[in-house]
């Protein structure tokens, strides 16, 4: 039987704003998700056994149940254990670039591509709504990394409207080596500050839908880049900028070279930078890094 080894790239959060509470306890959002070129490998093979095993060499990415990956297996296993009876287990090895708890997705993208790839191995025929609709059941990323691209989300964050592909960007993402940042925190400690600022349920359909025609989806649709550098917003950098003074210090030293935005992703420590080449790319790292001496990744 074959193997397949597939790419999960990271993403970055070029708007994050918290609308509201749910009934479920999570938080209504409307964000703007892109994929970056900075991806974790994940080989899946076949084993004899009919177990799932996971092998990371990096030491905070956890080989049982509680690494997302290790969770999608575990979904489809359940789901179509016919499957699982035929084929037998599997060995998923992953080789991490993504830095772990980073506001980038990367335990989200492992899991999409465990989905993407069980469903090859497996000869399932999944569509990929299935996929995602499984996807939003492991954590709210999962559905847009099994997509990919460029997309509106709303909902928790698997509710997902495909936007025109962004490109002619470079991107330079830059992150404190030993520090991370919890999701849980981030939205709870929002919710502690700014719940009573939220959208009331009955508004949140006509918010949604101001949302679509809003100005950074028209500023994508238009391929504004400095209008989108200008529009980068996170709501989660209210919370974040406050207590992780380095994430600030980042923040500042990017807005103090010349780009078009630089923003914290998602729930952090992570800042991007958007800029307009790779030229200008290398000029940001090299001012960045003489500033802070951290490691810099530069995309696109
Ligand atoms: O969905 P996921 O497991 O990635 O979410 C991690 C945590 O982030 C949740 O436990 C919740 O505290 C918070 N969250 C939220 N609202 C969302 C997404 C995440 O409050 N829409």
């Amino acid at each position: 039987m074959r193997s397949y080894s597939l790419l999960a790239p990271a993403k970055i959060n070029l708007y994050l704003e918290i609308i509201g509470d749910r009934p479920d306890g999570y938080h209504e959002l409307a964000m703007v998700l892109q994929s970056i070129d900075l991806a974790d490998r994940i080989d899946l093979r076949p084993i004899g056994t009919d177990t799932i095993r996971v092998r990371c060499d990096h030491p905070q990415v956890p080989p049982d149940k509680n690494n997302l990956a290790y969770r999608a297996a575990d979904l489809l296993a359940k789901q179509f254990p016919d499957a699982l009876a035929r084929y037998g287990g599997i060995e998923i090895v992953i080789h991490k670039q993504i830095p772990v708890a980073a506001g980038l997705a990367g335990g989200s993208a492992n899991a999409a591509a465990v989905l993407v790839g069980i469903d090859l191995l497996w000869e399932l025929g999944l569509t990929q709504s299935e996929l995602q609709e499984l996807g939003a059941t492991l954590g709210s990323d999962v559905p847009f990394c099994i997509a990919g691209g460029t997309a509106l989300a709303t909902g928790r964050g698997e509710k997902l409207s495909p936007l025109p592909d962004l490109d002619g960007f470079c991107v330079v993402l830059a992150k404190y080596r030993n520090l991370s940042i919890s999701t849980a925190w981030a939205y709870q400690t929002y919710r502690q500050k700014f719940g009573s600022t939220y959208c009331p349920p009955e508004d949140l359909e006509c918010r949604r839908e101001r949302l679509h025609s809003g100005p950074m989806v028209g500023a994508i649709a238009h391929k504004d880049r400095s209008k989108i550098g200008q529009l980068l917003h996170n709501d989660l950098e209210k919370v974040a900028l406050p207590v992780y003074e380095q994430v600030l210090q980042l923040r500042q030293a990017f807005e103090s070279v010349s780009v078009l935005g630089a923003m914290m992703s998602g729930s952090g420590p992570t800042v991007f930078a958007l800029v307009e080449s790779r030229a200008a790319a290398l000029e940001v790292e090299a001012k960045v890094k003489s500033a802070i001496a951290l490691p810099i990744w530069i995309f696109g």
